[in-house]
């Protein structure tokens, strides 16, 4: 499975890329505001920083501006990967970029019927939100569950790309249920690393090697 980070932050993205381990980055308008950059110029850092895709979300509610919006984040950097809500004018979106050979992640997507949907409109991503499906009772993992199960029955070729991901268990979850990638805040991935007897280990082992180190 893929590991993509949920930021627009560079100092995240930057340590993400030293450990070696980060293959794409995913941005939404609410991380972008977070940081309080220029969009763009954000995006082509991010882009410069990470060897994958780069995901940067339209803002248009209809086909015509979305596609708009695409083809100029499409311009900016060969990485990026146009975000589209899973809305009817998405849908269209996303046909119509595929037929241009721009990739998307189709994202806000909530059940396996909007994935379906995403999917035979051509999205190279469909982004299933975890996190906030549990957040009102539903199962999110379930959703990811589903999609995996449709997009093999029906050999989809749209990549499931879990999102929303809250902690390191989501990530396990979403391994273990076939996702192709899942997305994840700076803070999961580094509970991702963490165990507490690697640290009661590796401090052992510390503590032995000091008894014989002038041994050898
Ligand atoms: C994914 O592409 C989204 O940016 C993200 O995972 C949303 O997560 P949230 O529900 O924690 O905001």
């Amino acid at each position: 499975m893929k590991l993509f980070l949920d930021t627009a932050n560079l100092d995240e993205i930057r340590a993400g890329v030293e450990l070696g381990i980060v293959d794409g980055v995913t941005t939404n308008p609410s991380l972008v505001a977070k940081e309080q950059c220029k969009f763009k110029d954000r995006v082509i850092e991010i882009c410069e920083l990470v060897q994958g895709p780069v995901s940067a979300e339209v803002t248009a509610l209809e086909a015509d501006g979305m596609v708009e919006q695409a083809r100029e984040l499409s311009g900016w950097h060969p990485h990026v990967v146009v975000k589209v809500p899973c809305i009817p004018e998405g849908l269209k979106a996303i046909k119509r970029l595929k037929a241009e050979e721009i990739r998307t992640n189709c994202t806000l997507v909530f059940s396996v019927n909007q994935a379906l949907l995403a999917a035979k409109a051509g999205a190279t991503f469909v982004s299933p939100f975890c996190g906030r499906l549990d957040d009102i009772g539903h199962d999110g993992m379930g959703l990811v569950a589903e999609m995996r199960e449709v997009y093999d029955n029906y050999g989809c070729d749209a990549l499931v790309l879990a999102a929303s991901l809250r902690h390191a268990s989501h990530v396990k979850q979403a391994m273990l249920l076939g996702a192709d990638i899942s997305t994840v805040p700076y803070k999961v991935f580094a509970q991702m690393v963490k165990h507490p007897l690697t640290d009661i280990g590796l401090k052992l082992f510390l503590a032995d090697w000091e008894k014989v180190k002038d041994l050898v």
